[in-house]
């Protein structure tokens, strides 16, 4: 437990000064929070995921459920390695299944074993199963005709880009960062990287030039695979302009290799450095083979933001990444023989590289790419797939089915959406009335409704229910998965509140082979993050209520991340943006709540004695942070104060701007710490009068 003295202002607790996390919020141990849980509904195993008496659940029980948890966390070297060897395929197979711990950030699994992740997400379906559709490419326009990649054709593309980065000079370790748009391409260039043990880094491709920038230079790309443009809504977004924008300074990367997604002739291409795609690929053979990797080699890196500006780059191994990315896959949503998954996530995020890319296609399942948003053309993108493809699993999130919600029920309707037997739910907790829609409008009472929670970190579910095992509450993320053993710690002590009916944050008590095992260059900052906090567990920043079930309802981040529309921003590295505009002085954001996307950004800044306040400041200040980031990170409001709300020693009490963002006015709390308490009023004012 940690033990600390409380800081000077009271906004973190002990824990939080031992580590230099910030907390937004501590969920104390208060009962009428799980008295909110207490009084959810409880909803039985789904009619359709016990309809068809051809196909049992892979878990038909709780009791079953019980006993396969418990032997995961009891004995999870034996099970995870019995899972390891039925999942994965070994080209030496590993005689140690664990070794290290959360103590010492050192756990490992399958230590001495080899493998390849392309050769069990392809090579082995591609011979099996050459003529299944292993990739389903849904394009931005409905009236573009979808496309079918079978495993025997991904192989082959997979291993000519393959070659081609390997007449670049890349081998085993080296970075190469992936920039694309949502589409097939993107899933092979993975692949390909994975194929060499080349260490693949995507940047989403709604991050900004900076971002982008920032991002290769950190992990030492020597190529980079983009594309010409990319295509939302309708609109071409020019893709390869803000890579190049990113590469003048950043020049380790070598090589940029372009797939011509809409071949636009006016994109430009530097001779000596850029290649299309079908250019560098066409002299390579269909054929390459994988490369053995230890299962403690990387398989990608991925980045993301937490409390401090820099976003963290963390680094998920081969084997033990694959198996939960698999395993999950499997038993959360339930998939059989002949199953059509879709992830509706985007590449470029954790949720699209275990659930588009290496969950589905190392079980050898049909995965749908898609790279539209669900409202264009119309706000039945979702359900049109649903019912052409006849898909048997649906994945998004909260945000999407909230903006969906809001046209009604009508665009659902017009479709058949029968074999759809799972529903999941995804990057931040979906509130009771927006679970009970997809429940009642999608899944007409009949499919089943997992509520996954896990983080990039985690690399897969860590809490979740099985669909054919455990009856689920709207808003509860329910049951640890496999070889999770979760803990509620008093955030000030740090200690470990038993039994039912507790509040505080989320930790994980031992390790499980899907976790992130360091951040890139800077192994003790992941120490830092995550298990040195609360010694001996793995925390998750999260604060958790258990109800009188033991069910896990999770309550948000309790540090200084905002979680917009399932994006994960650093207050930090949006401030910092801000600050470094030239009219800026100072900047404090806080996350507001939104009907849509969960949270909002709001941002209040002060200027320089320089500037007078105009209207057209926020507007430049708005572009600021798009540059510095990316659209993502856009701020909903940004509002001139004369001065932030400060303590003597001229901290800024993010506290007091939350509840003004939340309209808690009545409820600020202590002011008398503050240098200047007048200022408090004069800002809800300005917050109030929408500018
Ligand atoms: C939040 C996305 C509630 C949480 C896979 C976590 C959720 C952060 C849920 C990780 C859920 C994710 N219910 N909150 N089902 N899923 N979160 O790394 O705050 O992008 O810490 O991973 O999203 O976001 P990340």
């Amino acid at each position: 437990p940690v033990a600390q003295p409380a800081s000077a202002t009271g906004e973190h607790p002990p824990g939080a000064a031992l580590v230099g996390t910030k907390y937004v919020k501590v969920p104390k141990n208060d009962p009428s929070q799980a008295k909110e849980a207490n009084d959810a509904p409880k909803f039985p195993i789904a009619p359709r995921m016990t309809a068809d008496k051809g196909r049992v659940p892979h878990v038909a029980s709780t009791q079953q459920y019980l006993e396969m948890w418990q032997r995961s966390v009891d004995k999870p070297a034996e099970f995870f390695a019995e899972q390891a060897r039925e999942l994965l395929s070994w080209m030496t197979p590993f005689s140690v299944a664990h070794h290290g711990d959360l103590h010492h950030g050192d756990a490992s699994w399958f230590l001495d074993g080899t493998l390849n992740a392309s050769y069990i997400c392809v090579d082995r379906h591609a011979f099996a199963t050459p003529d299944k559709v292993a990739i389903i490419y849904e394009a931005d326009h409905p009236d573009r005709p979808h496309v079918e990649i079978t495993y025997r054709e991904l192989l082959r593309q997979v291993c000519q880009l393959a070659g081609a980065l390997h007449a670049q000079g890349l081998r085993k370790g080296d970075a190469v960062g992936i920039y694309l748009p949502n589409t097939a391409h993107a899933v092979v260039a993975m692949l390909a990287c994975a194929r060499l043990g080349l260490v693949h880094s995507v940047i989403f491709a709604g991050f900004s030039a900076e971002a982008l920038r920032d991002r290769l230079r950190d992990c030492q790309c020597k190529v980079l695979i983009t594309a010409d443009q990319g295509m939302r809504a309708g609109k071409e977004i020019n893709i390869k302009s803000i890579a190049d924008e990113a590469l003048r300074e950043a020049p380790m990367v070598q090589k940029v290799i372009v797939h011509k997604r809409t071949g636009n002739p006016n994109v430009k291409m530097d001779p000596t450095r850029d290649i299309y795609w079908d250019e560098a690929v066409k002299s390579h053979r269909p054929y390459c083979p994988p490369v053995p990797m230890a299962a403690e080699d990387p398989l990608f890196m991925l980045y993301t933001s937490g409390s401090t500006g820099k976003p963290k780059g963390l680094m998920h191994t081969t084997a033990g990444y694959l198996l939960g990315a698999a395993l999950s896959t499997k038993y959360v949503f339930d998939v059989h023989e002949g199953d059509k998954f879709a992830c509706v996530a985007d590449v470029g995020w954790i949720t699209g590289h275990s659930y588009i890319v290496y969950g589905p296609l190392a079980l050898g399942t049909t995965t749908l790419v898609f790279e539209g948003v669900p409202t264009w053309p119309e706000p039945d993108m979702y359900w049109r797939l649903i019912q052409k493809h006849k898909l048997t699993q649906f994945y998004t999130s909260p945000t999407a089915l909230r903006a969906l919600r809001k046209f009604g029920d009508e665009p659902v309707k017009k479709y058949d959406l029968t074999s759809v037997r799972v529903l999941g739910s995804v990057g931040e907790p979906i509130d009771p009335n927006t679970w009970m829609w997809l429940h009642d409008v999608v899944g007409k009472g009949e499919a089943a409704i997992v509520d996954t929670y896990w983080q990039t970190e985690t690399g897969a579910h860590v809490l979740t229910p099985l669909p054919g095992a455990i009856e689920t509450k709207p808003g509860s993320a329910t049951v640890p998965f496999f070889g999770v053993r979760p803990a509620i710690l008093d955030p000030q002590t740090g200690e470990e509140l038993e039994g039912n009916d507790v509040s505080g944050v989320l930790a994980f008590k031992q390790a499980w082979p899907s976790m992130a095992r360091t951040v890139f260059g800077d192994h003790d900052r992941y120490l830092e993050t995550y298990v040195r906090p609360y010694p001996g567990y793995y925390f998750t920043g999260d604060g958790c209520t258990r109800d009188h079930d033991g069910y896990l309802w999770i309550k948000g981040r309790v540090d200084d991340v905002i979680n917009n529309a399932g994006h994960r921003l650093s207050v930090a590295e949006i401030e910092s943006a801000l600050t470094a505009h030239e009219t800026c002085a100072e900047a404090a954001v806080v996350g507001a709540p939104d009907e849509i996307a969960g949270q909002c950004v709001i941002a209040f800044v002060t200027l320089k004695h320089t500037h007078i306040p105009t209207s057209e400041i926020p507007a430049l200040l708005t572009y600021a942070v798009r540059r510095s980031i990316g659209p993502i990170a856009t701020p909903k409001r940004i509002i001139i104060v004369p001065d932030l709300p400060k303590t003597r020693s001229g901290k800024v009490m993010r506290r007091i701007l939350r509840k003004i963002v939340a309209n808690e006015t009545d409820s600020l709390g202590d002011l008398s710490t503050l240098s200047d308490p007048s200022v408090v009023q004069t800002i809800i004012d300005l917050h109030n009068n929408k500018q």
